[in-house]
């Protein structure tokens, strides 16, 4: 078993860290926010993920310790996984800030340390970042050289909601890297995981993980458009997506008409690998297009909603604010279009999510919380429901008009319109 230090402990890191020591491996957390530091200490989750609490309870103390020594942190560990944020920067870009800081910041204990130790990019960067910026920045400042130290990219690919199962029963491990030594390292660090490894260079991997991104928020758009036309011709766009899913060259999955795609990956990357291919002189009509049917989806539905109802002075009931089922991750929630129409509109708006409420009260202070699902429904003209949160699917909304943007009920209500079905 190795020692493994976990940089930047948000949804990737945190997840990274306890799976990990759940696997086996001696783990540190570092970050530095001193308040999560403390929390996972306290085995206090700072994020909502199914199972991240026991998961927790089993292995803090006894195999994880948060801590924000990255210094101390890279000299007692054989392994450095790299897990920052890259935010999108305003011009769409891959905002590498973080990652600079921290490999900086790894360079200089590298300096300072005698063993072989292998540095791992699990942050998602643009293809070229581990080769053209990460591996100068560790050269440069530990006076070592490639070699000398290990590196490897190794993109995660975990989904918030499912994120410790899919951590540990990964479809694939992608293993972008170029040394022999460092390789038996990374075999041995995903030793307990029976899923493939694939191994590849730097710019490959880091590529694989927009690649897939891109192509899953393509599926997104291209149903939404489709269920768009449907809607016009009164046909259930989900029974075509279940025929059309059991094509086994398309696959069932990210076939689901409705919203569109928010959360921290889709929207930053999509728009990452279009800003990467502009700057290169790649035309990107592909993506821009699927970027727009995106964009466009919260409008298609609040113009659906006014074609059936006025809006203003209206008691309006949103259920459902994280940007999917199962998190409390708002981070680009197609929620925060919609509320902002509907404020515009002058609508009252009382709103409620099961885990998400206290990071949506940031983005708008200025509406009502619900306690519960029931409550927002039974104080409320008109349900939209918004995020496709199970405990929303076998709800009394009695004869309210509910528009749901997600297709999850189980019964549908008297009065009822789906978003494009
Ligand atoms: N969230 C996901 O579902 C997901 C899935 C796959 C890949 N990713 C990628 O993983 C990376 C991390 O995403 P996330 O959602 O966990 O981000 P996050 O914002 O939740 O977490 C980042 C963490 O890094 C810490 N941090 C920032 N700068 C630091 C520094 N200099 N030293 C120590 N800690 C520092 C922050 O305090 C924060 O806790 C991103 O590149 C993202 O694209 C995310």
């Amino acid at each position: 078993m190795l020692k493994i230090s976990v940089i930047g402990t948000g949804y990737v890191g945190l997840i990274t860290g306890v799976g990990f020591a759940l696997k086996g491996h001696e783990v540190v957390c570092i970050d530095n926010n001193k308040e999560k530091v403390e929390m996972i200490n306290n085995k206090q989750p700072p994020i909502f993920e199914e199972g991240l609490q026991e998961a927790m309870n089993k292995v803090v103390l006894s195999k994880l310790s948060a801590s924000s020594d990255l210094r101390k942190a890279v000299l007692d560990s054989d392994v450095s996984f790299i897990c920052v944020g890259t935010p999108c920067s305003e011009e769409g870009k891959c905002d590498l800030t973080a990652v600079e800081s921290v490999s900086k910041e790894i360079a200089f204990a590298l300096k300072e340390k005698k063993a072989f130790h292998v540095v791992v990019v699990k942050s998602t960067v643009v293809p070229s970042t581990t080769e053209k910026v990460v591996l100068p920045l560790l050269e440069g400042n530990s006076g070592k050289k490639l070699g000398e130290f290990g590196l490897c990219m190794n993109p995660e690919t975990l989904r918030e909601g499912f994120a410790l199962q899919d951590f540990l029963n990964p479809d694939r491990v992608i293993l972008g890297l170029k040394h022999d030594e460092t390789k038996k390292v990374m075999e041995k660090v995903y030793e307990n995981f029976s899923s493939p490894k694939f191994f590849c260079g730097f710019s490959e991997a880091e590529m694989i993980k927009y690649a897939s991104n891109s192509l899953l928020a393509t599926k997104i758009s291209f149903i939404n458009e489709v269920g768009n036309i449907c809607k016009k011709l009164g046909i259930d766009t989900y029974t075509v997506s279940k025929g059309v899913g059991l094509d086994k060259r398309i696959s069932p999955f990210f076939l689901n008409a409705g919203l569109g795609f928010g959360g921290s990956c889709f929207p930053k990357d999509v728009s990452a690998l279009i800003s990467k291919g502009k700057e290169l002189g790649v035309k990107t009509l592909l993506l821009d297009s699927v970027m727009e049917v995106n964009e466009l989806q919260p409008k298609v539905f609040l113009d659906l909603i006014k074609s059936k109802t006025e809006l203003k002075g209206k008691k309006v009931g949103v259920l459902g604010l994280a940007f999917k089922g199962g998190t409390d991750d708002i981070r680009e929630s197609r929620s925060i279009p919609v509320i902002k129409m509907l404020l515009d509109e002058q609508a009252v708006i009382l709103a409620h999510d099961p885990k998400a409420e206290e990071n949506m009260k940031k983005e708008f202070p200025e509406i009502s919380y619900a306690d519960s699902a029931q409550q927002t429904i039974d104080s409320s003209e008109i349900i939209l429901i918004l995020t496709d949160w199970n405990e929303f699917s076998s709800l009394d909304f009695k004869d309210k008009l509910v528009f749901d943007a997600r297709n999850i009920l189980k019964n549908k209500p008297v009065n009822y319109e789906g978003l494009s079905w």
